[in-house]
């Protein structure tokens, strides 16, 4: 009789701590992604959004270290569309990494892709969205990578793991905030809230039913993670009376890093701990724009969620808001990015010494002049536009990746260069107006297998200087070291911090600043590498690094699935 006590109450503790991890976790190879429209209603009105599975967020992937897993993806919106796992590196299969002409032709309506996503050196949070046009808005959801059995985190075991995903609403369709801003070559509309798992929170109106709550106990430790899907904005996040500690940052661990706040750019996660351990009571968690430029407008409202404690108690009626920093504290950005520190018994490889490619670009925005017949609502009656080395990037019709594997030329040419065709002062707050326009191209990348690649991105003040977070897909990078001006090879390199950098897949370079990053080139593939604003994406500020086969057997591209969209 005892035994069987015993084992009952054994059974009920392995339930009830299951449930806590992950109610609803079920070991899953396999998803079926149905890319449809839903209605939904936000700030007071109905609208239909493009979704996954109806769910805004979309549906979590889950999947364990070193893992397989495939999704069905059915287009049965009345767009294209593509779907990228954002920060998966996708070992020799650029295949199924999904941005839109440069690795597939988009999925039509009615079409259906089969994708693969191998999990290779990752582990902690990532995210999957739409890369074609802006349906990323509301096209995209989280992927959780659990370690593999027998081994754990870095860190003690969470009571509870949440995702929180920060998104940005517009309340008219984002195709129209999409197609309008391209054709009056203006900058977009700002949005109308920004979201906490898809809620604007309880400073917006007719949003407070619907606020997003985290319960808690007492004394437990909770897992957030945090991915910023927002569109155009980097964000402060911090949630009220309770610390943060940073335990991993794009799906690689980091040292523990405790503050009161995080800055997060559109593309990055945030693993942190959050332990339940103030007053019971309720409390906010919120989430605000950072902006730095002195001229751009923005959203520049407050998201929330609660965070409420079980047990019995009298709450206050309004609980406090966090303290964020102000939405242009640059030093509140890096102060932050700067203490993150990454775990190098974790790394998947040494930080490169000895580099063998050297490239550094600039990354600006620009502006084309206008040409008759054209509406112009940029500056000065001229139209907007984004530039990498002074190129601003023209998507082809085709797929880069197809038009590599098949030897087709005309799709893209190899001339991106490796160096910032005009050397200026970058950062200077007068620039003559000509270096404003940028030159037009398709122009890539090519790397040879195994080189170990020293990328640094500077910013420059043409037209506005601004921070952008730039994102390399097929692999992630040691952030090894950033500034503010013009980088200097000399000086700036004895910053470096080779010892224990982060490991990230996206990077945010300070406004009129540099970051430098490095990593080994030995995944083979067409690799997209952009700004993550996606108003800077579509301005041009992109371009592809191609990285060579290798020699060996396991160095080379994998052929295409059966069932490629086609062209
Ligand atoms: Cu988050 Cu090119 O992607
Ligand atoms: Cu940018």
């Amino acid at each position: 009789m005892k035994m069987w006590l015993d084992k009952k109450i054994i059974f009920l503790q392995i339930i009830c701590c299951f449930s806590l991890i992950d109610i609803s976790y079920q070991r899953q190879n396999e998803y079926n992604f149905v890319v449809k429209e839903a209605n939904y209603t936000r700030l007071c009105s109905t609208k239909p959004i493009l979704t996954v599975n109806g769910k805004f967020p979309g549906p979590i992937i889950r999947a364990y270290y070193g893992e397989t897993v495939y999704v069905n993806v059915h287009n049965k919106g009345k767009y294209n569309i593509t779907l990228h796992w954002h920060g998966v590196a996708q070992p020799r299969n650029p295949w199924s990494d999904g941005p839109e002409y440069i690795t597939q032709c988009p999925i039509k309506p009615g079409g259906k892709f089969r994708q693969k996503l191998k999990f290779s050196i990752e582990e902690g949070t990532l995210w999957w969205h739409a890369h074609s046009d802006w349906s990323r808005a509301t096209v995209h959801g989280p992927i959780f990578i659990y370690p593999r059995k027998n081994t754990s985190y870095p860190f003690p075991k969470p009571n509870a793991e949440v995702p929180v995903v920060l998104g940005e609403w517009w309340k008219s369709e984002i195709m129209d905030v999409q197609e309008e801003f391209l054709r009056t070559g203006g900058g977009p509309n700002n949005s109308d809230a920004l979201t906490i798992n898809g809620q604007p929170g309880d400073l917006y109106p007719c949003s407070k039913s619907e606020t997003f709550k985290l319960n808690v106990d007492p004394g437990k430790t909770y897992l957030l993670r945090i991915i910023n899907a927002a569109m155009n904005v980097v964000l402060f996040f911090s949630v009220s009376k309770h610390n943060l500690t940073v335990v991993a940052a794009d799906a690689s661990y980091t040292k523990p890093l405790t503050r009161d706040y995080i800055c997060i750019a559109p593309g990055q996660t945030v693993d942190a701990l959050l332990h339940a351990n103030q007053e019971p009571n309720n409390y906010y968690m919120a989430a605000r724009v950072y902006s730095s430029s002195p001229v751009l407008t923005f959203d520049n409202t407050t998201t929330t969620a609660r965070l409420h404690y079980s047990g019995n108690y009298t709450s206050t009626s309004s609980p406090p808001l966090p303290k964020l920093p102000y939405y242009n504290d640059t030093k509140a950005a890096y102060n932050y990015f700067g203490s993150i520190k990454g775990l190098p018994k974790r790394y998947p490889y040494k930080v490169p010494t000895n580099i063998t490619t050297h490239i550094v670009t600039t990354i600006s925005l620009n502006s084309f002049p206008c040409s008759e017949g054209q509406i112009c609502q940029g500056p000065n009656r001229t139209r907007f536009a984004a530039s990498m080395n002074n190129i601003s990037f023209q998507t082809p019709s085709s797929s880069i990746l197809q038009a590599y594997s098949n030897h087709v030329s005309g799709v893209y040419d190899r001339g991106f260069p490796s160096f910032p065709p005009f050397i200026f002062n970058f950062t200077a707050e007068y620039l003559p107006l000509d270096l404003e326009i940028p030159r037009r191209g398709t122009k890539v990348k090519v790397i040879k297998y195994g080189s170990t690649v020293e990328l640094v991105f500077q910013g420059t003040r043409l037209l506005q200087g601004i921070d952008h977070p730039m994102h390399l897909h097929g692999t992630s990078f040691y952030f090894v070291g950033h500034g503010f001006g013009n980088f200097d090879e000399e000086k700036d390199r004895k910053t470096y911090n080779l010892v224990d950098p982060p490991f990230i897949n996206t990077v945010l370079v300070p406004i009129n600043g540099w970051a430098a990053i490095r990593y080994r080139a030995s995944n083979p593939g067409v690799w997209f590498l952009h700004c993550h604003l996606e108003r800077h994406l579509s301005w041009g500020m992109e371009t592809v690094f191609i990285v060579k086969n290798g020699k060996g057997h396991h160095q080379k591209i994998l052929p295409p699935p059966p069932d490629m969209p086609p062209c």
